[in-house]
């Protein structure tokens, strides 16, 4: 990636990764990413906000060459996965001079995952400043946005928060600054389906924390940066609150097409009621756009066929996802079908304790199904109806 410049002698120097796919072998990442770490020069000395990641460590130093760097001071760290973390050892060898500044916990796992010696780390507490001259970097802890260690830096003179995940989006763009706030917000509330969810109610209190600063820009570590912060600070203020939306979301497998047969019938007796829903063929479907639709969803559906006994894998991945992703669905369903017998309810339930929601049907058919099921459908769609005006969705 070219050396942009965000302000005066505030710089984007990381990369973008146009090519990858997927992210933590786990998460899908249709438009790329980027890994931005930003460089600071104040009047005495300079910051490297985060780094690469190792793939792309050639990019980081060359555009460190390009603005002729032949000294960092501080190295800072907001978090220690290795998209941010990677290429650290490198510009510490590089840079000897160098401190590597961080929390206490960040520093305890850049040791463990870099094995980085203890005399290169500065630690930083809470709302601790450090000065670079004519700039003042003040370190705000923000644990949870991603992991337990994360931490932001908020730029005091030029009013910008440096938030690494925190805000960020998968979104491999050419563009610095956000330019079509509809499409970022897409991507971001994506990445905060995949990323965020399961951390909210800490994101909550990290938003909170964040309301005494004036904030100009988010610089985050993944994605464009936003020069109007309210969009997203806003959307994540909506994602993160307690409000569900008159959305189903049915999340299903089907093997010989009754179990599809199934989830046909129940979207259109949905739609009827006036309730968006959109179904999910987990054989076929993008998680990301699963997890994004689970972010305002107040019930989720899942169908399976009976398979060795018990759901389908893919519904069992599906169960096992949702259960790790906490969205604040209201209530699920479970619709299916089986051949003899089986436990595809009871093993399905057992996979969703962290998901507080109340439980309806199930609604299972013996083989293809017939006119009894049909009728137990609709009266799935009627409560689901009815839970949702008892949550005054509609
Ligand atoms: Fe972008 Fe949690 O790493």
């Amino acid at each position: 990636m070219a050396v942009r410049k965000v302000r005066e002698n505030i710089y984007s120097i990381g990369a973008i990764d146009w090519d990858r796919r997927l992210f933590d072998e786990l998460i899908p990442l249709p438009k790329g990413t980027t890994y931005n770490a930003y460089l600071i020069k104040g009047s005495e000395k300079t910051a490297l906000l985060d780094t690469v990641d190792p793939p792309m460590e050639g990019e980081l130093l060359t555009n460190l060459k390009k603005l002729n760097i032949d000294r960092i001071d501080y190295v800072i760290s907001h978090h220690a996965e290795q998209d941010h973390s990677g290429t650290i050892s490198k510009i510490l060898e590089i840079y000897p001079e160098a401190k590597l500044v961080t929390d206490d916990k960040c520093k305890s796992m850049l040791m463990d995952l870099h094995l980085i010696p203890e005399e290169r780390f500065k630690v930083i507490k809470d709302k601790e400043t450090l000065s670079l001259g004519d700039k003042t970097l003040e370190f705000i802890l923000t644990p949870w946005v991603h992991w337990p260690e994360t931490m932001v830096t908020y730029l005091k003179e030029d009013k910008i928060l440096f938030s690494c995940d925190f805000f960020g989006s998968h979104y491999a763009s050419s563009e610095l600054f956000v330019t079509d706030e509809t499409k970022v917000l897409e991507d971001a509330k994506r990445y905060y389906a995949e990323i965020m969810m399961p951390f909210r109610a800490q994101i909550k209190r990290n938003l909170e924390k964040l309301e005494g600063y004036e904030i100009d820009m988010i610089a985050p570590s993944h994605g464009p940066i936003y020069d109007k912060p309210n969009i997203i600070i806003n959307a994540y203020k909506d994602w993160t609150s307690l409000k569900v939306k008159n959305e189903v979301v049915i999340a299903y497998v089907s093997m010989h097409g009754s179990t599809k047969k199934m989830v046909n019938y129940l979207v259109d007796a949905l739609i009827d009621k006036g309730i968006k829903v959109t179904p999910y063929n987990l054989i076929e479907t993008d998680i990301g756009e699963l997890a994004m639709s689970l972010v305002d969803a107040a019930t989720l559906v899942l169908g399976t066929p009976t398979v060795l006994v018990g759901p389908h894998p893919g519904a069992v991945y599906a169960a096992v996802l949702a259960n790790a992703l906490k969205p604040k669905t209201k209530n699920i369903g479970i619709i299916g079908s089986y051949g003899w017998g089986g436990k595809a309810v009871d093993t399905l339930k057992t996979l969703i304790p962290n998901l507080k929601a109340d439980i309806l049907g199930p609604v299972l058919s013996k083989g293809y199904p017939q006119d009894e099921d049909y009728k137990a459908l609709l009266k799935l769609a009627d409560e689901i109806q009815k839970k949702h005006k008892d949550l005054n969705l509609m």
